[in-house]
């Protein structure tokens, strides 16, 4: 898919530098026509020679060539090009890019590009985790454009942590996955449920889970990105989606979003289910607070909440897609088979507390994808947002 794409390759000042010589020969290899854009501190680890060399064109770091005089358009280069990938992104390009200080030709050119832009961060764990960076990469990502997160691993520092650039190989497959996939589905509509729901006990009181929405708002950008137009049934979540197109209903309770989701769901193609829906809610609301009393503590008596997956599952008509997710402590297979038999599911995304970095609250998840023909694939443990693609790539292809 890259073959004949014009790809911006921009080359911060960080130790990874290296590895963006390699990407350059793999996108050049696959047939792309790619123009390297380098920071001045980029040329103290990697020089413009092997770049110019292996990329055919003339490497631009500044605004001017000294001795000519001749202008290198940022604003010319910004509509050549199909995509934009930096790699590395240091911090400090970052903070730059998320605040719009154009001190240099790749940020310049960063604020001029009309393509997607694609950041590969690379550096110190701390660095990483400051939240600075932290909160410019989300301003990133707010811009539309695509992070790809770093692994973890060891660091230049010796440290061992998240900050390593992910692999060229890996971004390149990125880069070639973003124009096989782009706008794929563009005009499918597509409900995802996330996060817990809360189920009052009294005013101050509630039955609820750890569930903190990632992963569902994640599939949620995900097939934005894609082109679909995405409507989220979000229980309570401290996250907010950044797509501003994505649509979110918020509900506390599983009645309520139950009600959501039965009146969305004949109207879309995709029902994906991420929300880990309480399946008890106290059986009486006590309107006020219940006290504190000697003797023996209240009991709380509970009833069933309604199975929305189930419910969907009946009313599905053919065309439509009904995706669940089984959250598991053991029997993982059987238990997530049986799931998406009973309530009807074309598609099951397992996930187990028994791995480690997966399942409620983490970043990253592993999952097993089961679909209705009995097809198992196992998705390694990744960041959640590099999960969801998975996911989404597994529905765009049923
Ligand atoms: O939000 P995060 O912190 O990122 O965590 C993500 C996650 C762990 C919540 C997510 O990956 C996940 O596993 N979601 C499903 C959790 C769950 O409730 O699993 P379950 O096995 O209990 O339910 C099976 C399926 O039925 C799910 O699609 C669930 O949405 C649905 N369900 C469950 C109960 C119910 N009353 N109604 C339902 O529709």
């Amino acid at each position: 898919m890259l073959k004949g794409k014009n790809i911006i390759l921009g080359i911060t000042g960080g130790i990874a530098a290296y590895k963006s010589v390699t990407l350059l020969r793999l996108l050049v290899k696959a047939g792309a026509q790619v123009q390297v854009v380098i920071t001045p501190a980029g040329k103290e680890f990697i020089t413009p020679v092997t770049l110019s060399a292996l990329s055919g064109r003339p490497v631009v770091s500044e605004f001017f060539t000294a001795n000519t005089g001749e202008w290198h358009s940022h604003v010319d280069l910004g509509l050549w090009a199909d995509a934009m990938v930096i790699a590395p992104a240091t911090a400090s390009t970052i903070g730059k890019m998320a605040n719009g200080i154009a001190d240099n030709m790749l940020v310049t050119t960063y604020l001029s590009a009309k393509a997607p832009v694609f950041v590969a961060p690379a550096m110190d764990l701390d660095m990483m985790a400051h939240p600075s960076t932290v909160a410019n990469i989300e301003r990133l990502r707010s811009y539309g454009n695509i992070i790809i997160e770093p692994a973890e691993g060891e660091l230049a520092s010796h440290l061992v942590g998240k900050g390593r650039m992910e692999e060229p190989e890996e971004i390149a497959r990125v880069l070639d996955r973003y124009f096989d996939t782009v706008d794929s589905l563009a005009g499918k509509k597509i409900l995802i449920t996330a996060g817990p729901t809360y189920e009052k006990i009294d005013p101050v009181r509630f039955i609820g889970n750890y569930s903190t929405g990632k992963m569902g708002y994640a599939l949620a950008e995900e097939a934005a990105a894609r082109g679909a137009d995405v409507t989220v049934v979000s229980g309570p979540v401290a996250i907010k989606a950044v797509t501003p197109a994505i649509k979110v209903i918020d509900v506390e309770s599983a009645v309520e979003m139950r009600d959501a989701c039965v009146q969305l769901f004949d109207d879309v193609d995709v029902a994906i289910l991420c929300a880990a829906v309480a399946d008890y809610a106290p059986a009486e609301f006590v309107d006020h607070k219940i006290k504190r009393e000697e003797g023996d503590p209240p009991v709380i008596h509970l009833k069933k909440n309604p199975d929305i997956a189930a419910t969907l599952g009946e009313r599905k008509r053919p065309g439509q897609t009904l995706v669940g997710f089984a959250l598991e402590t053991d029997n993982e297979m059987d238990n997530a088979i049986g799931k998406l038999r009973r309530k009807n599911l074309d598609m099951i995304v397992l996930n187990s507390l028994r791995d480690a970095g997966a399942g409620f609250g983490t970043d990253t998840n592993k999952v097993t994808i089961i679909d209705a023909a009995g097809t198992v694939t196992p998705v390694p443990l990744m960041d959640k947002h590099r999960v969801a693609a998975a996911i989404i790539d597994h529905i765009a292809a049923e």
